[in-house]
């Protein structure tokens, strides 16, 4: 396999003068939006957005970039500027993609609980597809387009039982797992429905999970798509797609890694048998190794077994994954000091032990107000901060082109407060 760094584009790299994103000093930037900040770059998104394009280029296929990774306006429209169509998870981010120029039709719906005012909105709305996650939710989406006068495009998310071998709290494709309805039934939940008014079969749905590294699992979601998608067929369903979900994993500790390519090496010779064009939902693979959170050193301490501690102005409620995860990012300093490299616990403010960004990570010596960069948290970063402990969210810039402005700017105490009456 070849490693993943020789084949994407990474934005942040050291220079003579600190890091730098794109060629922009990250450091600037810093100043003079202070701290945390999230960075991301533009070029690193098209790239990695093309880069999937271009690897199932030989077959019908469409992206819909799955919004829940960022989907802050500025990088939806970037996305959809250059032709992404989008996966929405909730009413809010259909909303998001539609303020963000994506057409109705252009969007699927996604979504394990979606409730009878996100139904509604989406089926007034025109929502290309909503992909239903029980025989249930069917049922409820044909009563509501009845109700509207109208017909909703719907496909059913299958539910495999494969595992991802990613990790638990991110796979999404075992019979132990709340997502989708068990892939044997799905046959017969069609035919119990086929010509129910209000509903239009368009397509069949499967994600089996989220950081995915290996092919395998996906080629093998691809051939149980494929084959009900096969069966429906002969049960005279006119599909216009097989949705395979998102799922592609970054490199995010640079050991080798499954590439776009290969991705879709595994999966064509699948989706060849039906020849049904297909969707893809990657979130993580087009927006992971764009961004980066950009902190300050507000404490450093040593006990006396050694054990030194760096205590950032950012934790887990500006990024949750590695609390929530143990997730890995690589963490380096704006502008490294001379000293040999030791093994440091990186943690936030927040009053809670899992608050640890990264522990007994190798890093050159740093000291109090020095910056560094998290990297790799372009995906899952923004969108899943909070504002425990009164944190207020963290502004994002996007730097495009050789210059940098401000997407998201920081929330004030006053944005939060306006919410709560005493
Ligand atoms: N489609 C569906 C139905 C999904 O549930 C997801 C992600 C995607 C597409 C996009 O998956 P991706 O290509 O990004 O792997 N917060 C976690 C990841 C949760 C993923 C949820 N679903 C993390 O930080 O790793």
């Amino acid at each position: 396999m070849i490693p993943c760094e020789i084949l994407v584009y990474l934005p942040f790299q050291p220079a003579v003068d600190g890091l730098v994103c794109d060629g922009v000093s990250v450091q600037a930037i810093a100043s003079e939006t202070g701290t945390p900040v999230y960075i991301y770059s533009a070029r690193t998104i098209r790239e990695a957005y093309r880069g999937i394009d271009e690897a199932f280029a030989s077959f019908p296929h469409a992206i819909h970039y799955a919004l829940k990774a960022n989907s802050t306006l500025a990088i939806a429209r970037l996305l959809h500027a250059i032709g992404s169509k989008a996966d929405a998870n909730s009413g809010g981010e259909i909303r998001v993609a539609l303020r963000a120029g994506f057409a109705p039709a252009d969007i699927v719906f996604t979504g394990v609980g979606k409730t009878r005012d996100e139904h509604e909105f989406a089926i007034a709305e025109g929502i290309g597809t909503i992909n239903a996650e029980s025989a249930g939710e069917l049922d409820r989406i044909a009563a509501i387009a009845r109700a509207l006068g109208c017909e909703a495009r719907v496909a059913l998310r299958v539910n495999p039982d494969i595992d991802a071998h990613s990790h638990p709290n991110i796979s999404t494709g075992l019979k132990s797992n709340k997502f989708g309805v068990p892939l044997e039934e799905a046959r017969q939940i069609y035919r119990e429905r086929k010509g129910v008014q209000g509903l239009r079969f368009v397509g069949v749905h499967i994600h089996i999970g989220s950081q995915i590294t290996t092919a395998e699992p996906l080629r093998r979601a691809a051939e149980a798509l494929v084959s009900l998608a096969l069966e429906l067929r002969d049960d005279g369903h006119a599909l216009e797609h097989v949705d395979l979900g998102g799922g592609l994993g970054i490199a995010y500790e640079g050991r080798p890694m499954i590439s776009p390519d290969e991705y879709a090496a595994a999966v064509l010779p699948e989706l060849r048998r039906a020849g049904i064009p297909v969707v893809l939902e990657p979130g993580r693979a087009i927006v992971g190794h764009s961004g980066a959170l950009v902190a300050q050193v507000v404490d450093t301490k040593r006990y006396p077994d050694g054990r030194q501690f760096v205590v950032l102005d950012a934790g887990m409620t500006e990024l949750m994954r590695p609390a929530l995860y143990g997730s890995f990012h690589r963490i380096l300093p704006l502008k490294p000091r001379s000293g040999a490299e030791q093994p440091l616990d990186i943690v936030g403010p927040i009053c809670e032990s899992s608050d640890v960004l990264a522990r007994d990570r190798l890093m050159p010596p740093v000291a109090v107000d020095d910056l560094v960069a998290i990297l790799d948290t372009g995906a899952y970063g923004a969108v899943m901060a909070s504002n425990y402990n009164r944190h207020l969210l963290a502004p994002e810039v996007l730097v495009d082109d050789g210059n940098w402005r401000i997407i998201r700017r920081r929330q004030a105490l006053d944005d939060v407060l306006a919410l709560e009456k005493d």
